[in-house]
C-alpha cells in the first residue's frame, strides 16, 4: 500500500513517515512538501535506514507521482502558538488546505483512495475535504481524538502506576477545547477505572485537564507534537492497510449518531480498507452525550464561517 505524506517535510509528517517505516507494513512512502528540499532530505534520511528496517520504497515526489496513492496523509499546516486554540488556526490553515485539495484533485486520485487528514483544526478540515474532493464521505477520515485518547490512557497509567497497555480510556468529540472524556467505558484490563479507589472525581478532573492541555503543553516545551501523533497516525493507517475493521476514535462526517449530522468529529468508528465502515452510537452517560452535542455545535458554528 502506498502512502503519500503531504507535509512530509514537517515534524508531524516526517515522524509519521518514520513510524510507518518502523511499522514495516506499508510498501511505499512518498514525502511531498511545499519545501521540496526538506521533503527530499527527510526521504533520504529515512532511506538510509531502510536496509535495517523493511522492504519499502521511500522517496520525495510531487502530486503527479502521488496520484496512485492508496492513502493521502495530510499533515501540512501551520502550528498553533501555545495560547492559540486549534480553531484559531482556522483562517491560516483553511486556504493552505484548500490549495492542497485542489492540487490532489488536479493530479487525480484512485477511486478507492483514502484521504486521511491530520492538519488542524482537523475536524473542520476533514469536513472541508469531504465537501471539496467529491470522494464518498466514508473515504475521508480525520485523526480526530486518536491522539487525545492515547494521551488520556498514557497519563492515567502513569498517574496510577498501571501498565500502560492495559489502560483504555477514550476521548471523543472535537480534537480541541470541547473534547469529551468518556469515563463510562474507561478500563484497565477490562476493569472499570472509575471503580479504582484512587480514581476520585478530583483525580478524574486532573487527568482530563492535563490531557486536554497536552497539545499546548508539548508546543510550549518543544514547539509541537511529533512522536505520539505519529504513532496515532500509524494505528489508523495500519487499520486501513490490513482492513482490520477495528473501532477507533477518529473523525468522520456524522450520519445521525447522538442526534448529530453534518459535522466531522470523533465517535467510535469502524475502520477498514474502504475507510469508515460504521459509526457506533455506544451508550454514554447523559453528561457525555451532552458533551458530544456541545462539541458538534461548536464545530458546526465554526464551519459555517468558512467560505
Ligand atoms: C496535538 O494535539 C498536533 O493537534 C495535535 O498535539
Amino acid at each position: 500500500m502506498k502512502v503519500t505524506v503531504i507535509g512530509g517535510g514537517g515534524r508531524v509528517g516526517a515522524c509519521a513517515a518514520f513510524a510507518l517505516q518502523c511499522g514495516g507494513l506499508v510498501s511505499e512512502i512518498q514525502l511531498l512538501d511545499a519545501n521540496q528540499a526538506t521533503a527530499q532530505g527527510e526521504a533520504l534520511d529515512l532511506l538510509h535506514g531502510a536496509a535495517l528496517c523493511a522492504d519499502q520504497k521511500i522517496y520525495a515526489g510531487d502530486y503527479a507521482a502521488a496520484s496512485n496513492s492508496d492513502v493521502f496523509l495530510i499533515t501540512a499546516g501551520l502550528r498553533r502558538k501555545p495560547d492559540e486554540s486549534r480553531l484559531d488556526l482556522i483562517n491560516r490553515n483553511v486556504s493552505l488546505f484548500q490549495q492542497i485539495l485542489a492540487d490532489i484533485k488536479a493530479a487525480g486520485f484512485k477511486k478507492d483512495a483514502i484521504v486521511f487528514v491530520v492538519s488542524n483544526p482537523v475536524d473542520i478540515l476533514t469536513q472541508l475535504a469531504v465537501r471539496e474532493l467529491g470522494l464518498p464521505w466514508q473515504q475521508v477520515v480525520g485523526l480526530g481524538t486518536m491522539l487525545d485518547s492515547s494521551r488520556f490512557s498514557s497519563l492515567i497509567a502513569q498517574e496510577l502506576s498501571l501498565a500502560t497497555s492495559q489502560v483504555k480510556a477514550l476521548i471523543l468529540g472535537e480534537h480541541g477545547d470541547s473534547m469529551v472524556p468518556i469515563w463510562s467505558s474507561a478500563s484497565v484490563n477490562g476493569l472499570p477505572l472509575t471503580g479504582l479507589p484512587q480514581m476520585s472525581s478530583g483525580m478524574q478532573t486532573k487527568l482530563f485537564d492535563r490531557t486536554r492541555g497536552s497539545g499546548a503543553e508539548v508546543i510550549s516545551k518543544k514547539g509541537g507534537a511529533g512522536w505520539a501523533v505519529a504513532i496515532s497516525i500509524r494505528e489508523v493507517i495500519h487499520a486501513i492497510l490490513l482492513d482490520k475493521q477495528c473501532i477507533l476514535p477518529v473523525s468522520s462526517l456524522q450520519q445521525g449518531a447522538y442526534g448529530v449530522k453534518n459535522v466531522c468529529y470523533s465517535i467510535p468508528t469502524v475502520i477498514g480498507r474502504k475507510g469508515v465502515l460504521d459509526q457506533i452510537e455506544i451508550a454514554l452517560w447523559p453528561r457525555e452525550k451532552l458533551g458530544l452535542q456541545n462539541s458538534a455545535r461548536a464545530l458546526q458554528e465554526t464551519f459555517s464561517k468558512i467560505q
